[in-house]
């Protein structure tokens, strides 16, 4: 089946930017969109700190806004952490879960993104669920196992009407703020096999669900990672941090 799915560009900042910075670089996104506006679905994770200022700056523009993470209760004695009723309150879209440094960092498991996962849909938000492999994993043969028991525990239990919120993110962890890009065979590969998986997992809806690459995506490298059949955008890190080449790799996502 060959569904048209808008490309989904999302810019992960990760732990950068002032308020101020913030605000800025999106009023320069919003005012650059040009022909992608409406075109490609865009949207930016700031720091916790700006996502409110942010959602402000972008108010009736094309560009929407991500938490990088959220907290799976609805409110409580969690010091330190925020609900997704509180992302979207401050005016979230999206919530990204499952990212390869909160595993490797601050001990997310497959089983708190699906928690993490429940709870963005529950409060209306869109999940944005990263998976992928690290080196070893790749050198010993393992990366399709590793994504499979990562989507299909990180997507555990939720409907195919639930699953067709989600977008996933594909980010081999060697490819991460290290310069080294997946090919776009080996990116092509994996996203082919995620796809598989959703469609055992929600039938048809698998066809509508957005794939995006994550990892050194570049304003060079970007058009031909989106030109894959499976590959359904990009999460970008470093290069969401230039407004010029965020916008150049959003731009790369126009047919
Ligand atoms: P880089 O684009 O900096 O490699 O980061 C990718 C990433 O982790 C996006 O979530």
């Amino acid at each position: 089946v060959n569904v048209a799915r808008t490309k989904f560009v999302c810019g992960n900042w990760k732990m950068h930017k002032t308020v101020a910075e913030s605000v800025a670089l999106v009023k320069e996104l919003a005012a650059g969109l040009g022909a992608a506006a409406g075109k490609v679905q865009v949207a930016v994770a700031p720091p916790f700190t700006a996502i409110h200022a942010v959602a402000q700056a972008l108010a009736g523009s094309a560009v929407e806004v991500s938490g990088q993470d959220v907290f799976w209760e609805v409110q409580g004695a969690f010091t330190g952490e925020l609900s997704a009723g509180m992302l979207a309150e401050a005016g979230c879209k999206h919530g990204i879960v499952g990212h390869s440094e909160r595993r490797q960092f601050f001990g997310e498991t497959d089983e708190t993104v699906n928690k993490k996962t429940a709870a963005l849909l529950k409060a209306g938000l869109a999940p944005i669920v990263c998976v992928g492999e690290l080196l070893a994993e790749r050198e010993a043969g393992k990366t399709l196992a590793v994504v499979d028991r990562q989507v299909r525990q990180g997507l555990a239990g939720l409907t195919a009407e639930q699953m067709g919120k989600i977008t996933i993110a594909y980010e081999p962890v060697w490819a991460i703020g290290t310069g080294k890009t997946a090919t776009t065979a080996q990116a092509q590969e994996v996203h082919a096999a995620i796809r598989k998986i959703l469609r055992e997992l929600g039938g048809a809806v698998a066809d509508a669900m957005r794939i995006q690459y994550g990892g050194s995506v570049k304003p060079d490298n970007a058009r031909e990672l989106m030109s894959q059949p499976d590959v359904d955008g990009a999460l970008v890190g470093g290069a969401s941090l230039k407004a010029p080449d965020f916008l150049a790799i959003v731009k790369g996502a126009l047919p």
